[in-house]
């Protein structure tokens, strides 16, 4: 399956449209998520790690906003519990499509992908659920009943990975954090337009939150334990426990 290099921001936009996951988006994730995100490939490969040691038999491993299914293919490579499956699912019909064909036929764990508002489905049985830079775009008024919707779904001892951009409440802090995210990208070969260009798209579309908000709200849905276990720059994957 092919994917390009992503250069949607590198020519001046007149207007610069709200980010959306569209088909020219799909055409280039690959690549732009692994030059934004720092970290991306590291918190995937420990998805996997994190759904071998999770997962439990006749269970259900949900991966909610799954994009291209990176983090589904991750923990199917690792999942051995009998009967497990996966559930993937995203509300971007044009990620849907290409990721129900880059899997058609291939042998695994079975993964059923659909296409669904991770705000409206029932999430029930689930030994792993994971949220990889997915619930920054959902809008916070709704953050809570999501997040309490999937305590409730989850088994006793069951885990929650939830990966974000952050804010700091230090200002300084949220000063150097961005500065540092920006070089970053300047480093894998974004421009500064590219850069300026992409942070416009994304306002108000990405809402990130402090480590405080997020753990403040794990707690009061139910988890009583909560841990960054990585964090590069102003991007954190946390582990809730049930
Ligand atoms: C940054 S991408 C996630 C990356 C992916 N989890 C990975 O590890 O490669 C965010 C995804 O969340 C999806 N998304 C955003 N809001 C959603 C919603 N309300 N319901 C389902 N999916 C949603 C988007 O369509 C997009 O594919």
């Amino acid at each position: 399956m092919q994917f390009r290099k992503d250069s949607l921001y590198a020519n001046p936009l007149g207007e610069i449209a709200a980010f959306k996951f569209d088909d020219a988006v799909v055409d280039v994730f690959p690549d732009m998520i692994q030059r934004s995100v720092p970290g991306y490939s590291t918190i995937i490969s420990a998805i996997g790690l994190l759904a071998g040691r999770f997962s439990r038999e006749n269970s259900i491993c949900y991966d909610l906003g799954c994009s291209l299914g990176a983090a589904t293919l991750a923990m199917r490579q690792q999942i051995s519990a009998k009967n497990c499956r996966i559930l993937a699912v995203d509300s971007s019909a044009a990620m849907v499509s290409r990721f129900q064909q880059k899997i058609q036929g291939t042998p695994g764990v079975i993964v059923d992908v659909c296409c669904r508002d991770i705000r409206e489905i029932d999430i029930s049985n689930a030994s792993v659920v994971v949220l990889n830079f997915t619930l920054q775009f959902i809008p916070p008024v709704d953050r809570h009943r999501l997040l309490a919707n999937i305590y409730q779904g989850l088994m006793p001892g069951g885990i929650l990975i939830l990966s974000e951009k952050l804010a700091f409440e230090d200002e300084r802090q949220q000063i150097l954090q961005t500065e540092m995210h920006h070089l970053f990208k300047k480093a894998q070969g974004y421009s500064e337009l590219e850069v300026s260009q992409k942070r416009a798209a994304l306002e108000n579309v990405l809402v990130p939150e402090a480590f405080s908000i997020h753990r403040q709200r794990l707690m009061d849905v139910g988890f009583n334990s909560v841990a960054i276990w990585f964090q590069y720059f102003n991007f954190a994957s946390m582990i809730a426990l049930k």
